[in-house]
């Protein structure tokens, strides 16, 4: 893989704009990650308007993906109405030796039914395979969470796996389902298509290697 690489400018689509997160998105982000609804099948519980500003305080400085475990935490915002986010996309480095990574993604639901995460994670998912060399992403699912398997699949991940109660959720044991996309997968077909826009790369002086 081709590390580090840093994000040092925002990723646009047709659409959006995805970006590093900054204290400003404190409001934004909290309007959606405090909703119960929004957060039955991630990991955490609702958070507060002080917990969220934490988070971002965190992720404000996680720029650069230099090896095992680093991340992103980035904002999704449309590019009509800039400075609003709308929802929030995690990559993070899984193994250096296997090339591979780790996609996530939570949408504030005023914005859902339009397509803007499918068009996000293929931005996204194209930094990984065209720029940093990944060989294989990868979304760890709960099996019950239907929006979020249709997005793998419009984005053309394998169905990989599905453990049967081998994690204990929130009070209950719960099922994990595992969706991937391989770099040979990455075709014209899973690409960002016209109607997506072509996600705008950073330049090669854009980034350090
Ligand atoms: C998972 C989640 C991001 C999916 O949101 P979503 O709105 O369904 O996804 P998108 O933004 O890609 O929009 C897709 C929808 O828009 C429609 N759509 C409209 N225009 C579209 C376009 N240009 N391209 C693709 N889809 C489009 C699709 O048909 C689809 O609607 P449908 O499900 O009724 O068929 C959202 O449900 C969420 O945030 N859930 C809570 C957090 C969560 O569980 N995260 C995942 C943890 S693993």
């Amino acid at each position: 893989m081709r590390l580090p690489y840093a994000l040092t400018t925002p990723l646009r689509t047709h659409r959006l704009v995805i970006r590093t997160m900054t204290a400003a998105d404190v409001d934004d982000l909290h309007a959606y990650q405090s909703l119960p609804a929004v957060c039955a099948y991630v990991p955490y519980e609702p958070r507060t308007r002080d917990e969220v500003a934490a988070k971002i305080a965190t992720w404000s400085h996680a720029t650069t993906l230099a090896g095992e475990g680093d991340y992103w935490q980035l904002a999704v915002e449309r590019a009509e109405d800039p400075g609003h986010v709308i929802g929030d996309l995690h990559f993070t480095i899984k193994s250096t030796a296997n090339a591979t990574a780790e996609i996530g993604w939570v949408l504030n639901p005023d914005h859902g039914g339009r397509g803007y995460m499918t068009e996000a994670a293929r931005a996204l998912l194209g930094i990984a395979f065209d720029e940093i060399g990944v060989h294989r992403v990868a979304a760890i699912l709960d099996p019950r969470n239907t929006p979020s398997i249709a997005l793998c699949e419009r984005l053309g991940m394998r169905r990989e796996a599905h453990f049967v109660e081998d994690l204990w959720f929130k009070g209950a044991w719960g099922d994990t389902m595992i969706y991937a996309l391989l770099e040979r997968d990455w075709g014209p077909s899973s690409r960002p298509r016209a109607a997506d826009g072509e996600a705008r790369r950073p330049s090669p002086s854009d980034r350090r290697r």
